[in-house]
C-alpha cells in the first residue's frame, strides 16, 4: 500500500531531512585522509541528536552503526570501523535520520584528497541520474520512468545499475512500498500521485552490475572489485513536480 503524506508530515519528513543536510555539512571536511569511518560516525551520531533527531540506521535489524559508510568497491551498509580514510578513496555516507517519527534518507559519495579522473566522473554521473529522475517525477508519471532515466543515464556513459538494491518509500518506516529500482521500462509500475514520499537513490557501478555481501553479514562489494558511488533524497510528489527534502535550500549537500 502506497500512502499519502499529509502537509503536516510533509513538513516533519522536511525537518528530518534538513538535520540529515547539516550532518553532510559536517562530515564532507572531515573526509581526509587519517579520519577513521567510525568516527564519522560518532560525529554524525551527536549532531543528529544535538539536533533532536534519531540515527535510524542504529539497532535497524541490529545494524550497529549510525551511518553507512561505504569505501571505493563497497556498494552499500559498509559499517564503520577502524579503517583510515586514505588518499584516492571515495567514501558513500547513506544516513537515515527520523525527526517526532518521520524519516528522511540521504547518501552523497565524497571524496578524499585527489582521487582519479575516473572516480570523479563516477560520482557526478550517478548524482546525474538522480536528476535524469527528478525530470520525470511528476503526478501521473510512473516509478518505471525514475527507473527507466537511472538506468539509461548511467549505461550511456558506460556504467552499470546494481539490481541488488532500490530505492523505496519511506515516511513512519525507512522502508514503504513502493520499491523504486534503479533499472527498468517507462511506462509501467505505480503511478506517481501528489503527496507519495519516496526515497531515490541511483547507485552506479563502474563495472559489471554484480555485488556480493560479506560475511558480516552488511558490507556489499562489487564482485570486481571496481568502484561504486551513490546519490541519494529523499523527494515529495507535488501538484506539478517534486520537492527535495533532504537538501537545504541553497548549499552543498
Ligand atoms: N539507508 C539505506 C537505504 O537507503 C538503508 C540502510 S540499512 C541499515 O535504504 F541497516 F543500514 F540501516
Ligand atoms: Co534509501
Amino acid at each position: 500500500m502506497i500512502s499519502i503524506k499529509s502537509s503536516r508530515e510533509i513538513a516533519l519528513m522536511k525537518k528530518a531531512g534538513d538535520i540529515l543536510a547539516t550532518t553532510f555539512d559536517v562530515l564532507e571536511p572531515l573526509c581526509i585522509p587519517g579520519t577513521t569511518t567510525k568516527h564519522l560516525s560518532e560525529v554524525a551520531e551527536k549532531v543528529i541528536r544535538d539536533a533532536g533527531g534519531i540515527p535510524e540506521e542504529k539497532g535497524y535489524y541490529g545494524y550497529p552503526a549510525a551511518i553507512c559508510a561505504s569505501v571505493n568497491d563497497v556498494v552499500v551498509h559498509g559499517i564503520p570501523s577502524s579503517y583510515k580514510l586514505k588518499d584516492g578513496d571515495i567514501i558513500s555516507i547513506d544516513i537515515v535520520v527520523s525527526y517526532q517519527g518521520y524519516m528522511a534518507d540521504a547518501c552523497r559519495t565524497f571524496t578524499v584528497g585527489k582521487v582519479s579522473q575516473e572516480a570523479m566522473r563516477l560520482i557526478e554521473v550517478t548524482k546525474e541520474c538522480f536528476y535524469k529522475a527528478m525530470e520525470v517525477c511528476k503526478p501521473g508519471n510512473r516509478v518505471g520512468d525514475i527507473s527507466h532515466a537511472i538506468q539509461t543515464h548511467a549505461e550511456k556513459n558506460g556504467y552499470s545499475v546494481t539490481r541488488d538494491f532500490t530505492g523505496h518509500g519511506l515516511g513512519r518506516s525507512m522502508h514503504e512500498d513502493p520499491s523504486v529500482p534503479n533499472f527498468g521500462i517507462p511506462g509501467t509500475g505505480p503511478i506517481l500521485r501528489e503527496g507519495m514520499t519516496i526515497a531515490v537513490e541511483p547507485i552506479i557501478l563502474q563495472g559489471k552490475k554484480e555485488s556480493r555481501v560479506l560475511k558480516d553479514g552488511w558490507t556489499a562489494v562489487t564482485c570486481d572489485h571496481k568502484l561504486a558511488a551513490h546519490y541519494e533524497n529523499s523527494i515529495v510528489i507535488t501538484k506539478d513536480g517534486y520537492e527535495i527534502l533532504t537538501k537545504h535550500e541553497e548549499g552543498e549537500n
